[in-house]
């Protein structure tokens, strides 16, 4: 199969698995950073961590393997409008001024009403292709009680119902 090919094919099913939408959070400075990212999973309960997968061309590819501790926030269903800003360069201004956002000093931002927001800290970073691979260890998390959380499947954001 021709390599042109193949990637429009692995596009394609891509476009077919469903995935939840995260905002993944640092703090540098002073100054909060986040991206939208699917590519998000759990990874071990021994010890508990997790794994996010940023495009070295997203601004916080450059910053986040500089920081001791990143936060996964699992969007809820109503919170669309934020996996827009994160996701929209033109968007950076509104990003942490839409919604209830949580600072604790230097600590990465958590969302107030995210499905489930999970502050880990970093432990290694491996590189591959275009993209990096951050693997955190979990040191707290916070769960909403009603779980809607939010996906994206066929270039659509909705609910798990649909
Ligand atoms: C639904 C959705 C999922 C995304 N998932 C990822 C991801 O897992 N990793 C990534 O690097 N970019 C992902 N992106 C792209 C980034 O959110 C986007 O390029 C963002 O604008 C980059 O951040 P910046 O504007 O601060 O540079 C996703 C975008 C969307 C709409």
């Amino acid at each position: 199969m021709a390599a042109s090919d193949l990637a429009d094919n692995f596009r394609r099913a891509m476009r077919t698995i469903a995935s939840t939408v995260h905002i993944v959070t640092i703090h540098v400075d002073g100054t909060p950073m986040g991206i939208t990212a699917t590519a998000v999973s759990s990874l071990a309960m021994e010890p508990p961590s997790l794994l996010v997968c940023i495009n070295e061309r997203a601004a916080i590819h450059q910053v986040i393997g500089t920081r001791t501790h990143f936060c996964v926030n699992a969007l809820h269903r109503d919170d669309v409008e934020l996996a827009h800003h994160f996701s929209d360069y033109r968007m950076r201004e509104l990003r942490f001024r839409t919604g209830t956002w949580l600072t604790d000093g230097e600590g990465p931002p958590r969302l107030a009403h995210a499905q489930a927001s999970i502050v880990c800290a970093l432990r290694q970073e491996h590189r591959f292709g275009t993209h990096s691979i951050f693997i955190g260890e979990v040191e707290s998390v916070a769960v909403r009680e009603d779980t809607d959380p939010l996906v994206y499947l066929d270039g659509v954001f909705g609910g798990f119902g649909g």
